[in-house]
């Protein structure tokens, strides 16, 4: 079977900085074996001359996993792409998105909308160097640049270079005038658009993201798209992850969140001996109970305990009590 048919992006966790790492994807792959993972957006110039086992390395556990590259040398895309074949990711993707100040400033992300031909360019060296798929995230569109026609063109440009994997953030991002944080809320959502991309080029794989969160909106899209990339409400909730194998992937057996927690506490444990501090995995583990009894004493305790620079890993072993107590607790309001 060709490689490129074998991942399933129904649905998928969106790349987020500061927030996708190893140690989060390790933690979402607990409630999780059918979502396709994202790393956070690693520049060129990191992944080929930076510490590669610190930047690129993963757990076996969190595959299936894409590396996501930003970049816009063709040349130095062309040797990530390369590297994470040889890693043993399962695709690359090419940031075409971000509207950050520093990353335009580097030419990636979502200023290269503005540049289709040399984006093809970037691709098409890609998809030579490698077996895995070459994917693109990309908005609908960019400060007035908000015409139908261009982000068909600009789809099928990728397209002919060797792209048939498209995630579309359903906004567009404004290159000035907007912090990252606003980009992501403030330009409208035209889910529309997205489905028009679908319609009119039924061959390709297309990836609605933004905005979504709840089964019946995941559904709802799915009737358009071929998948749903899903990123805050995740991040906030990880546990939905749980709903999601039920009612999307049709999981019978699923982790309770003291199943996740024992599991996860075995993982500091070994992490913690090779160096990990405890607060880059706990820190991502803040919103496990949300939305459930004991939430703000899982809360307190992750921030007055395990989120300090020094937090002490004997202290990891007092969660199991929390989490018994919320167990007990969310049960009997069951
Ligand atoms: C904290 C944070 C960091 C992000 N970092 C990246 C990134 O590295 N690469 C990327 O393509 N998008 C990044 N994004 C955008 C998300 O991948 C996603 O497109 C966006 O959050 C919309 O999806 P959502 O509404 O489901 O969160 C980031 C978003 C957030 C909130």
């Amino acid at each position: 079977m060709d490689i490129k048919n074998k991942i399933n992006r129904k649905i998928s966790v969106a790349p987020m900085m500061d927030c996708t790492d190893r140690h989060d994807r390790f933690f979402l792959r607990l409630m999780s074996k059918n979502v396709m993972l994202y790393t956070e957006m690693v520049a060129t110039k990191s992944a080929i001359h930076g510490d590669r086992k610190k930047i690129l390395s993963y757990s076996p556990e969190e595959k299936p996993l894409a590396l996501q590259v930003g970049g816009s040398d063709k040349e130095e895309l062309s040797e990530v792409a390369k590297i994470a074949e040889d890693m043993g990711y399962d695709e690359i993707n090419i940031n075409l998105g971000c509207p950050s100040k520093k990353v335009q400033k580097n030419m990636f992300g979502a200023c290269l909308m503005k540049e289709p031909d040399l984006v093809a360019e970037c691709i098409n060296e890609m998809v030579n160097s490698c077996k895995i798929p070459v994917t693109a995230k990309t908005r609908i569109g960019f400060d007035n640049e908000e015409r139908f026609e261009y982000l068909n063109n600009f789809i099928h440009k990728m397209r002919d270079a060797g792209t048939k994997t498209f995630i579309l953030h359903a906004r567009k991002a404004m290159l000035t005038g907007l912090s990252p944080k606003q980009n992501l809320n403030i330009p409208k959502l035209n889910y529309n658009m997205v489905y028009e991309i679908k319609k009119q080029n039924p061959e390709l794989e297309i990836i609605i993201n933004g905005g979504i969160s709840k089964i019946d909106e995941i559904n709802k899209h799915l009737n358009h798209c071929d998948g749903v990339m899903i990123g805050r409400s995740i991040y906030q909730n990880p546990y939905s992850l749980v709903e999601i194998e039920k009612e999307i992937f049709n999981t019978e057996v699923n982790p309770t969140r003291e199943q996740v927690a024992e599991q996860l506490l075995e993982y500091v444990g070994k992490e913690v001996k090779l160096g990990t501090k405890v607060n880059h995995i706990m820190r991502h583990t803040v919103g496990l109970y949300h939305g459930q009894k004991g939430s703000k004493e899982w809360k307190r305790y992750l921030s007055d305990n395990l989120m300090a620079r020094e937090s002490d890993f004997q202290k990891t072993k007092h969660i199991m009590t929390i989490v018994q107590n919320n167990e007990k607790a969310n049960q009997a309001n069951t």
